[in-house]
C-alpha cells in the first residue's frame, strides 16, 4: 500500500490594502497589489493523506463533510498538487479552524495555505516559499498571503509564477493588536469569489485600483516605521473604497450590518477621545480594529460593550504556514 501524509497549520491574514477584482480570474491574478498581516493564534490545521486505498477524494471541514462547492475547490487544488508531483493517488483531507469560517475572517486563506502546504509536503514536492505562495493563490487568491508570516505584500505579477506574496517584516517587528468584533458567525450571502467577479461592474472600480499602489506604498512605509496613524488612515481609506465598489457593483453587495456601522462610528469617536484605533472590514460583517498593545484590553472591552457584538477575538502578527505533527487522520 502506498500512503503519504502531512499536516500543516496556517493563520488567516487581514489585508490593509485588499484584493478585490481580478486581472485574470482563472489564475487569481489580482487587479491591484495588496498588503496584509498574517495572524497568530487563529489557525486552520489541515491533514492530507494520499493513499492507493482511497477510491475518491474526501474532504472533512470542521468535523462535517464539505459542501459540494467547497469540496470541488479542494479537489481542484489537490489536482494541481498531483499534477506537479505526477501522482494519481486520491486523498483524504481533514481540516479544522479555531475561528468562525466564511464570515469575513478569511478562512479560505488559512485553509488553502494549510491545504497546499500539507498536500505538497505529503507528495514530497520541494517548493520554494514563493512557489508555494503562488500555488496557494490559485486555490484562493488571499491564501498566497498566508504562506509567509508577519507583514506581507502581494504584487500582482504577470503570470502564475510571478504572482506570489512575500514577507517584508517578521511578526515580532510590531505587536499591533487586531481586535476582531464578531457581528455574525453566519455564512455570508455573497462569497468573495462572486465579489471579485462583480467588482469591475462598479463605476468606482477603476478609481480604487488607481489608488491601491500608492496606498500599498504608504502601508509598507508605515509598518516599517511602526506609524499607526499613517497605517490606520490608509487601511480605513482602502476598506471604505472596497465596500463602495461592492455596494455599487451590479448587482450590489452589502456586507455591513447595523453593528458593523456602530463599530465604525465608535472607533472614530474613541479616536477623537484619545484611544488610537482604526478599522478594516473584509467581505463580511465582522470588523477588525487595530491598536497598539497598550490599548488592546481597553479597546476589546469597549467593543464588547457595543450592541450587536457577539464576541471579540484578539490576534497579533503570527508565523506563516508550517508543517506540524500529524494528528487528525
Ligand atoms: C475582502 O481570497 O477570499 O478578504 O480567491 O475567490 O477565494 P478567492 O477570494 P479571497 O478574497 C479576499 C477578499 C478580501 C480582501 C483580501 O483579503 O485581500
Amino acid at each position: 500500500m502506498s500512503m503519504h501524509r502531512a499536516t500543516a497549520a496556517a493563520g488567516p491574514n487581514i489585508a490593509f490594502v485588499k484584493y478585490w477584482g481580478d486581472a485574470d480570474a482563472a489564475l487569481h491574478l489580482p487587479a491591484n497589489p495588496s498588503v496584509s498581516v498574517t495572524l497568530g493564534g487563529l489557525s486552520t490545521v489541515s491533514t492530507v493523506l494520499f493513499s492507493d486505498d482511497l477510491e475518491m477524494d474526501d474532504v472533512l471541514i470542521d468535523g462535517a463533510p464539505a459542501s459540494e462547492l467547497a469540496q470541488q475547490r479542494v479537489i481542484d487544488q489537490l489536482d494541481r498538487v498531483r499534477a506537479l508531483a505526477k501522482s494519481e493517488l486520491r486523498a483524504r483531507v481533514v481540516s479544522k479552524s479555531n475561528f468562525p469560517t466564511a464570515a469575513g475572517l478569511a478562512s479560505s486563506a488559512s485553509a488553502f495555505a494549510a491545504l497546499t502546504t500539507a498536500a505538497a509536503s505529503a507528495l514530497e514536492l520541494e517548493l520554494s516559499e514563493e512557489a508555494l505562495s503562488a500555488l496557494a493563490r490559485i486555490g484562493s487568491g488571499s491564501a498566497c498571503r498566508s504562506i509567509p508570516g508577519g507583514f506581507v505584500e502581494w504584487r500582482p505579477g504577470e503570470d502564475h509564477e510571478s504572482s506570489y506574496a512575500r514577507s517584508f517584516a517578521p511578526p515580532n517587528h510590531w505587536t499591533l493588536v487586531d481586535c476582531i468584533a464578531i457581528v455574525s458567525e453566519e455564512h455570508k450571502a455573497v462569497g468573495s469569489s462572486e465579489g471579485h467577479a462583480r467588482a469591475s461592474s462598479s463605476p468606482l472600480f477603476k478609481a480604487r485600483a488607481g489608488t491601491a499602489t500608492e496606498l500599498v506604498d504608504r502601508c509598507r512605509s508605515a509598518i516599517l516605521e511602526r506609524d499607526l496613524t499613517a497605517l490606520g488612515r490608509a487601511m480605513e481609506a482602502d476598506a471604505l473604497m472596497l465596500h463602495a465598489v461592492a455596494m455599487t457593483s451590479k448587482p450590489p453587495i452589502h456586507y455591513w450590518m447595523p453593528a458593523t456601522v456602530r463599530v465604525m462610528q465608535a472607533v472614530v469617536d474613541w479616536r477623537a477621545q484619545g484611544l488610537e484605533a482604526y478599522f478594516t472590514i473584509d467581505a463580511g460583517p465582522n470588523i477588525h480594529c487595530f491598536c497598539e498593545l497598550k490599548d488592546a484590553s481597553k479597546l476589546s472591552g469597549r467593543l464588547l460593550g457595543l450592541d450587536g457584538i457577539a464576541q471579540v477575538r484578539t490576534a497579533v502578527p503570527g508565523a506563516g504556514a508550517r508543517l506540524v505533527a500529524d494528528h487528525l487522520v
